[in-house]
């Protein structure tokens, strides 16, 4: 996996044109952008082109969970589309993780760099008490799940997973090194949460062996995204040399 943690800028917003004006905004300062649910059922494939043509690394986080044939063509598309970046639900089990992995080789191009596929663990916005087969649940039990499942992911051959700052060193610890990790949720220090549960600052996730850092609205939103965005690359930066 990456060895320099890289920041992925999520561009959820409800129209092209909105992603496209911070999108340019922010190049040459953030490689990696994502494309969720909301920009892709308002924009479409013809977003994800575009924005690869203004040199932008794309994570197409769709999350996909369904029966494995049907998560099998889903991925087939994404890989044709060119996306470097991909999620499934590891909650979908082996069989449909094994088919995700089978639907990128079938369009895979020769000299094309496969993408990377994660796995999501449990959202983000999810605490211990709304872990729904069990109401009394802790954060204990919370981490359990979360590192059990990305056990499997790396057993699975899956590239990395998704979890919340407070999982990765127990999934770093237990998984070793090769397994990707992203984490979204991320929060410079006394910035709001929103509606994230589980949130850590860019140093915490950097220090925990976090590789790619997802954030959205405090750099969305922000008066100035172009500054937001190079404070949070200096805290990864800083945080990352101080730790090599
Ligand atoms: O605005 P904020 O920084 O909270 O955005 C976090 C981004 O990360 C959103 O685009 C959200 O969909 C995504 N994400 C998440 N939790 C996950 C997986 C992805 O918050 N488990």
């Amino acid at each position: 996996m990456t060895n320099t943690p890289a920041l992925v800028v999520a561009l959820d917003f409800p129209n092209a044109q909105s992603a496209f004006t911070l999108a340019r905004q922010l190049q040459g300062i953030v490689s990696w952008v994502k494309v969720g649910l909301e920009l892709y059922l308002a924009a479409g494939p013809s977003l994800i082109s575009q924005l690869k043509d203004m040199g932008f690394h794309i994570f197409l986080d769709l999350k996909f969970m369904d029966i494995p044939n049907t998560v099998q063509g889903a991925v087939a598309q994404g890989t044709a589309m060119g996306v470097d970046m991909l999620t499934i639900h590891l909650l979908g089990g082996q069989k449909m993780c094994a088919a995700a992995l089978e639907g990128r080789a079938q369009t895979l191009t020769p000299g094309q760099i496969p993408p990377l596929i994660f796995g999501v663990t449990l959202l983000t916005s999810l605490g211990p008490q709304d872990l729904i087969w069990d109401p009394h649940g802790s954060p204990e039990k919370l981490q359990h799940v979360t590192v059990t499942l990305a056990q499997k992911a790396h057993h699975w051959n899956i590239d990395g997973v998704v979890c919340s700052g407070a999982e990765i060193s127990g999934i770093r610890q237990t998984c070793g090194p090769d397994l990707g990790i992203l984490t979204p949720g991320i929060r410079l220090p006394h910035a709001d949460k929103g509606d994230q549960c589980r949130v850590c600052t860019p140093a915490q996730a950097i220090r925990a062996g976090s590789n790619f850092l997802v954030v959205g609205r405090p750099i969305t939103r922000a008066t100035n995204p172009v500054r937001m965005a190079q404070d949070y690359n200096q805290a990864m930066y800083q945080a990352f040399v101080e730790d090599i």
